[in-house]
Formats: structure tokens, sequence, C-alpha cells
């Protein structure tokens, strides 16, 4: 018996989970109580491969690293070239779909039908893209429940830091009265060598080097990246359905050097801060670049560290901080749900999360 699993889409974080999958093997194996087996891999631009018995995960990666496309992979039992993600989900063996797919986190698609055909079929889902979480989490979350099935998106806030299912599993009891934190590592960034003295541009092409920033910086930059984790944070922590215009949002495009001085001077610090405020059955939620004391635990956070606050009504606030984005750490967060997944079928459990 194996957990058998098809990544619909095959970039960076779909790399670095199958990286874990390889390194770690043993762990694995032993934290899910069975193998976990890649049947399926599908992606827009490297192509697919099937093989229902399974793929040879190491000579998927080698040959990805080497030729960048996966029509090379000498498999004969292999089927199933070109890109058709829906066949795929449909007609794979899998029992989980890593959806890690390229998408357009305004419309959340493709991930969003991705989602769908997943859970109709009766498959688990586990994603790090925000879309399907931000736009339709009310929606996915019922259809997956209806078929049985697991949708884990434990990676779409923070990637691999404990966000969603830490504050479930570990705070109940609690009224989380207030969510804030820096949620977006790219405008963290640009923020700290802002303050070191580099121009704007100098480090947004930084962060862009690190592969940090979105494809389209704009997202950071304007705050809709961090936008989308608050909508999640209030859909999943919160029990609140949020939608982008109940948010409002403001990004750092606007801070000068002359603003970050004059923050320097009061002893403050510019943060681009996203907020939860619980009112009665409400809540307030924002994104907007905050000047805060050096006290504040946010105002230590540097680089491309993202924190998250939880203000708790018995245990008052608790911090967390770590990466926000990265291959093996958003890799890690898709893993961390199949393990999640694996312990909760074999409690007979549905997801919390
Ligand atoms: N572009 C995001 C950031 C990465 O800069 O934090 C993950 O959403």
């Amino acid at each position: 018996m194996a957990h058998k699993l098809a990544f619909i889409g095959f970039g960076t974080v779909g790399q670095g989970l199958a990286e874990i999958l390889l390194r770690k093997q043993q762990l694995v194996r032993q934290e899910m109580g069975e193998d976990v087996q890649v049947v399926a891999i599908s992606d827009a631009i490297k192509g697919s491969v099937y093989n229902p018995d399974g793929l040879d995960l190491a000579l998927v990666l080698d040959v990805v690293k080497r030729t960048g496309s996966l029509e090379s992979y000498p498999d004969e039992r292999s089927t199933q070239k070109g890109w058709d993600s829906l066949k795929t989900i449909r007609e794979t063996n899998a029992d989980t779909i890593v959806e890690v797919t390229f998408t357009n986190v305004r419309t959340g698609q493709p991930a969003i039908d991705h989602c769908r055909a997943a859970f109709a079929a009766g498959k688990n889902v586990v994603t790090s893209n925000k879309g399907p979480a931000a736009l339709q989490y009310a929606e996915l979350s019922a259809l997956a429940q209806e078929h049985g099935a697991y949708f884990g998106i434990e990676g779409t806030v923070m990637s691999g830091t404990p966000t969603l299912r830490m504050p479930l599993l570990t705070l109940p009891g609690n009224d989380i009265t207030e969510i804030r934190g820096i949620f977006n590592g790219t405008t963290n960034y640009i923020l700290t060598c802002m303050e070191r003295g580099m121009t704007y541009h100098e480090a947004l092409a930084r962060a862009q080097q690190l592969g940090y920033a979105e494809a389209d910086p704009t997202s950071d930059i304007e705050g809709y990246d961090a936008m989308y984790k608050v909508i999640i944070l209030a859909n999943v922590v919160m029990g609140v359905p949020l939608q982008p215009h109940d948010v409002t949002c403001r990004g750092i495009a606007d801070i000068t050097p002359a603003d970050i001085q004059r923050a320097g001077a009061q002893g403050k610090r510019w943060k681009l801060v996203s907020r939860l405020v619980k009112r009665g059955a409400d809540v307030i939620a924002s994104v907007a670049p905050e000047m805060i004391s050096l006290d504040d635990p946010l105002a230590s956070v540097s680089g491309t560290t993202n924190a998250i606050t939880y203000e708790c009504d018995l245990i008052g606030p608790v911090t967390v901080m770590g990466a926000g984005a990265g291959r093996t750490e958003t890799g890690f967060s898709l893993l961390s749900d199949l393990i999640y997944i694996a312990h909760q079928a074999k409690r007979g459990h549905g997801m919390l999360v």
C-alpha cells in the first residue's frame, strides 16, 4: 500500500516537495504509516508523465534539472504527454493532488478548477496557491467534505511556518480577538533594506533574485499578496468569510526615504501590517504600512521573515515568526498537510483545516 500523489504543476514548490520526499523517504514513511508514491506529474511547460505504478522521482528530478522538461523521462510505461491537468486529476489513480500550478491570484485559476475536479473525484488536494482558499473556501471545503476528501492549505500563509492549523489545534478555548502580522517577505525585505540605505529598486531587484517576489511584484508591493493571506486567516481561523472588497488594502509604494528617517527619529519602524480585528460577529480587515514602536515583536522581524501574532483572551499575545516563502519551506508546508491527512485518516477523522 502506498499513498499516491499526482503533481499538477512542477515548478519551484513542486520540485521542493519532491526533493524532500526523496531526502526524507524513511521518515515520511514512518510518519504517514505507508510509502508515498508519485504517479503523475503534469505541468503546463514541462509536459506530463504518468505511471500508475509510480514514477522514479530521482530520475524525474534529474531529467527536469538537465532538460527543463519531462518529455525525455525514459519510461516506456509512462503515458500521457502534453498538458491536460483536468484529465490527469480525473484519470490517475492518485489519492492526493498536489496543486502547485502557476495560478493567477486574483482569479484563483486554474487552481480553483483543479480543486473542484479533484474533490468531485474524491481526491484530496494539498496546495500552496492562495486563490482557492481566499476566493472559494466555503464552496471548496464543503465539496471536499461531501466527497470525503481533505483540503490542505497550510502553505498558503507563511509557507511552512505554522499559522492555520496551529491556532485551531493548540489554542482552542481562547477567543482570538485579533490577528496581525507581517505576511509579505518582499515588502518587509524592501523596508529593511531601505532602513539600511538601499534604494527601493535595488531592494526589489534583490528580493526578486531571492525568488520571494511574485511573478508580478505589484501584488507584493500593493499589498494584495498579504490581503489574500488575511482573507484566508479570516476564513479559517476566525470563521468569518471575507471577500477582497472587505479588506482595506494599501501597499508600500508611497513610503519614501524621508518617511523611513522620520520613523527612525521617533524610535519606530515602518512595517506592512496585516490586521484582523473581531467586532462582534464581524471582523475588520486591513493591510497598510504602519510605524510601529521597537518594543512590538513585529518590529524585530527583518528581511524576508514573516510573523503573526494571535491576541488570545486567555493566554494573551502569541507570536510565531519564521519563513514566509521558499522552495523547501513551502515544499515542507505541503508535506505537513500530507502527514496531517494520513494521521487524520488513520484516526478516521476529517480535516480540521
Ligand atoms: N511573494 C510572497 C512574499 C511569497 O514576498 O512573501 C509568498 O506568498
